[in-house]
């Protein structure tokens, strides 16, 4: 069942699809205060959701802020990463679910302040609330996901291995990758292009010499079985002669200062200007800018730095050089010096500048500030509907900023997260609170973004990825090689990588199940054995669909790991591309995973495809073979 309570929204966020009338009285459980919603935690009681937030599955513990933000450390005292996700889900002598249907700030301290209580802060206490309550955990999901309406669903060939890299510059980079992969016989559905391919970083453009026939590549590439997933970044070089520039300039489609003059910010093509996503003419025009890639060929995109990122604002830099020119070096102490230093590096992404320019929306006009967390979902929007009218094929889509709604449009990865082994762990923690906010195309950058990889780490990653719906191995600028060919040895890649297209049949279905029927993809363990009470402990397995547990090695050198098992299973152990079954009863096991290994726990038969090179040759109906 589902409630909703009013505390006079000034504008919501447009993730709720049904119209529900207000409820009169308190939503209870909750308390009500001057500045928000509280709650008492008992021992037992543990919390769940809020989308792509740090630690662990079980949210209590800690303070979460619901703040779109370009944050490239993904360290555990951080309070928000690129995601606002408002749903949370409450299991103890209370157990519902919430969702805090606000495009602003919002902070949860799930037990940070005082141990045994929840508080909810809106920062701008003006809101929809929706207390949603049922049978299960799961129903509970459900239910929220029914209001929120269906998560998007990607092409076929979007659940392939892709490789992607900052750093491959030219259309030889990317033809010698293609080959390597194809030398190693490992499979391949996608090659990402990142903001290289572009002329200047301008969006929707191609660099001339760089591809210099981006269409006729293209063509290639798909001839091959590969498909070229360009990025596109929120904002526009602000450059006269740019024809994207010019056009949104002149149309005023670009979010204003409190002049009424283009808001000027600094990104990766120098000074650029934000486009007002949330301005449904705005966007719709944005949107139609994809053409001049569709055009080429092209039937994918990832959209970046929506949060949105601004390494500075022009007014921002003025002030900050101005401030940097008083020093007096004769005079300068440490303390000096580090505020110096810090003054550059507060101009990025700072809320001076995100309460300094405006969106037109429907409902008004509103500082960027108060509606901030909207800023990535409307980007998908603008690019999902566009691509619906571009195209007669479904098109892959994803985003780094996001916030619920969005899930409908696009999926979501994880941002930039690092080379280190604990980030294996955060992204299968992060996993299930995303499908609870309706994400469930999503995953991490594999073998880490910052920072170099390493083969071991990057086998581990790609033995737990190999299960998430997107599957990309992704890198920074100047970082080591870590594509599957680049450590010598490609065998023990290529078995992990058919491994993930012999399972996709299995993976697809429960993918395309979890979309029908408002379900989670990942789950917690807690949610598939709710009177389990070891179950409801672990931190670090997950569900996957109907009739999969996972249980991957995440620590440098191990190799064996202890897994629990709430009920009797087949372990399922895929070994140089052979595989092997054995049953295991209910409880805890200690299970070798050497490295190159990968083990997973089925609860009724999984069949496998053949080895393929590509989705093209998969057969998508589940097969009846071996486990
Ligand atoms: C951002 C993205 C990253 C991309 C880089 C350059 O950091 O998160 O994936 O490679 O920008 O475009």
């Amino acid at each position: 069942m589902i409630k909703r309570f009013c505390y006079d929204p000034i504008i919501t966020t447009g993730a709720v699809v049904k119209d529900l009338p207000y409820s009169n009285g308190s939503p209870e459980p909750f308390t009500v205060t001057e500045n928000g919603f509280t709650l008492d935690m008992d021992a037992k009681t543990r919390v769940y959701g809020l989308g792509e937030t740090m630690r662990g599955i079980n949210k209590r513990g800690w303070i979460y802020e619901s703040r779109c933000t370009d944050e490239p450390f993904h360290t555990e005292d951080k309070r928000s990463v690129y995601g606002a996700h408002n749903f949370i889900l409450i299991d103890g002598k209370d157990r519902f679910g919430a969702f805090f249907d606000l495009p602003g700030r919002i902070t949860y301290d799930i037990g940070y302040t005082d141990s045994d209580f929840i508080t909810i802060t809106p920062e701008n206490f003006a809101l929809d609330l929706y207390i949603i309550t049922g049978d299960s955990l799961k129903a509970i999901v459900s239910e929220f996901r029914s209001l929120i309406g269906k998560s998007y669903l990607p092409p076929k060939w979007a659940f392939g291995y892709g490789q992607s890299r900052w750093g491959y510059v030219t259309e030889d980079d990317i033809r010698r990758c293609a080959d390597q992969y194809k030398d190693a016989r490992i499979p391949l559905d996608m090659l990402y292009l990142d903001i290289d391919y572009m002329d200047s970083f301008k969006d929707f453009t191609v660099h001339p010499e760089r591809f210099p026939d981006l269409k006729a590549f293209a063509a290639e590439m798909k001839e091959r079985g590969i498909r070229l997933i360009p990025i596109i970044d929120a904002a526009v070089k602000k450059e006269e002669g740019y024809s994207v520039y010019d056009e949104g300039h002149e149309k005023g489609y670009f979010c204003k200062d409190e002049n009424g003059e283009d808001f000027v910010v600094g990104v990766w093509p120098g000074k650029s200007v934000l486009p007002d996503f949330l301005d449904p003419e705005a966007s719709r025009w944005f949107g139609q800018q994809y053409k001049a890639l569709t055009d080429l060929g092209i039937e994918g995109f990832w959209n970046d730095m929506n949060e949105p990122a601004l390494f500075y604002s022009e007014k921002g830099l003025e002030r900050a050089i101005e401030e940097v020119q008083k020093i007096d070096i004769e005079k300068i102490g440490a303390l000096d010096f580090f505020g110096t230093r810090d003054v550059l590096v507060k101009l990025q992404n700072s809320d001076s500048d995100y309460k300094s320019f405006y969106h037109n929306t429907p409902e008004g006009r509103f500082a960027h500030y108060d509606v901030h967390n909207l800023y990535g979902y409307r980007m998908t929007k603008s690019a999902y509907d566009a691509l619906c009218e571009l195209r007669d094929e479904p098109s892959l889509l994803f985003s780094r900023a996001s916030s619920i709604g969005a899930h409908r449009y696009g999926g979501i990865w994880t941002g930039d997260n690092h080379s280190w082994w604990s980030h294996i762990l955060q992204s299968l923690q992060q996993m299930p609170g995303l499908n609870m906010c309706g994400f469930l195309f999503s995953g991490s950058d594999i073998g880490g973004f910052n920072g170099n990889c390493t083969r071991d780490l990057l086998i581990r990653w790609m033995s737990f990825a190999l299960f998430t719906p997107l599957m990309r191995n992704h890198a920074a600028f100047g970082t080591r090689s870590q594509e599957a060919f680049a450590f010598g040895d490609t065998e023990v890649f290529r078995h992990i990588i058919t491994l993930r297209y012999r399972l996709l049949p299995y993976l697809y279905d429960e993918f395309v199940k979890a979309v029908e029927n408002d379900t989670m993809y990942f789950r917690p363990l807690a949610f598939d054995y709710e009177d389990d009470e070891i179950a409801a402990t672990i931190e670090d397995q997950l569900m996957v669909g109907d009739s999969m547990m996972i249980a991957p090695i995440y620590r440098q050198n191990a190799d064996a790991r202890h897994i629990y098992l709430p009920e009797k299973m087949t372990q399922v152990r895929m070994h140089e591309g052979e595989i092997s079954t054995e049953e295991l009863n209910k409880g805890w096991h200690y299970v070798s995973i050497p490295l190159g290994d990968v083990v997973y726990f089925t609860t009724s038969p999984i069949p496998l495809g053949e080895p393929v090179r590509n989705t093209s040759e998969v057969i998508w109906e589940k097969q009846d073979t071996e486990n």
